[in-house]
């Protein structure tokens, strides 16, 4: 059997609005299992949630956070996200595990993939416990508030979130 295989790419879907240092924390954790990382902002129309920046933004924000990445691409997607991975060639999707309350509503969209498409499988990674509480819509909240959110987004995002909630 030949050794030689094409490179492993994932796919990490996500809302990102806005993108924290939790969700940065488990992009770099994929790249020790995949060669290549697309990191994926869902079109609004397939969500249910209200967002803050418009998916644009969204973009822009992974695009300066991950700039200085050549392994790591960043995209948006409409539709379903199976269709978006097997468009792009990936056969892995990466999602982050907080806390046990995250774990059904992830064991759910894992299995509905699974059945979506069978060539795909979902890989739940833990979060440096340092991030385990982070959330995007927890920031949302604290910034709206006024509050320092210094510590749980990177600098780009910090600047965006100011000019966004003019504070
Ligand atoms: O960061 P989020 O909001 O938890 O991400 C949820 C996301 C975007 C991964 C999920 O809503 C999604 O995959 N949306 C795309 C539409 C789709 O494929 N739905 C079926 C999922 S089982």
């Amino acid at each position: 059997m030949s050794a030689s295989r094409d490179p492993l790419v994932a796919v990490y879907p996500g809302s990102f609005d806005p993108i924290t240092m939790g969700h940065e924390d488990i992009a770099s954790r994929s790249l020790r299992l995949a060669e290549r990382l697309i990191v994926a902002v869902a079109h609004t129309a397939t969500q249910s949630k209200r967002g803050l920046f418009s998916v644009e933004e969204r973009l822009a924000m992974l695009e300066e956070v991950f700039a200085g990445e050549e392994r790591i691409e960043c995209a948006t997607f409409e539709g379903l996200l199976v269709d978006f991975a097997r468009q792009r060639g990936a056969k892995l999707l990466i999602r982050g595990l907080r806390a046990v309350s995250d774990f059904e509503y992830e064991f759910q969209m894992a299995q509905m993939n699974q059945e979506l498409w069978p060539g795909i499988e979902t890989v739940f990674l833990a979060p440096d416990v340092r991030h385990s509480f982070l959330s995007a819509s927890l920031v949302r909240e604290v910034a709206g508030l006024g509050g320092d959110v210094s510590n749980f987004v990177s600098g780009p995002v910090l600047r965006r979130l100011r000019e966004k909630l003019g504070s």
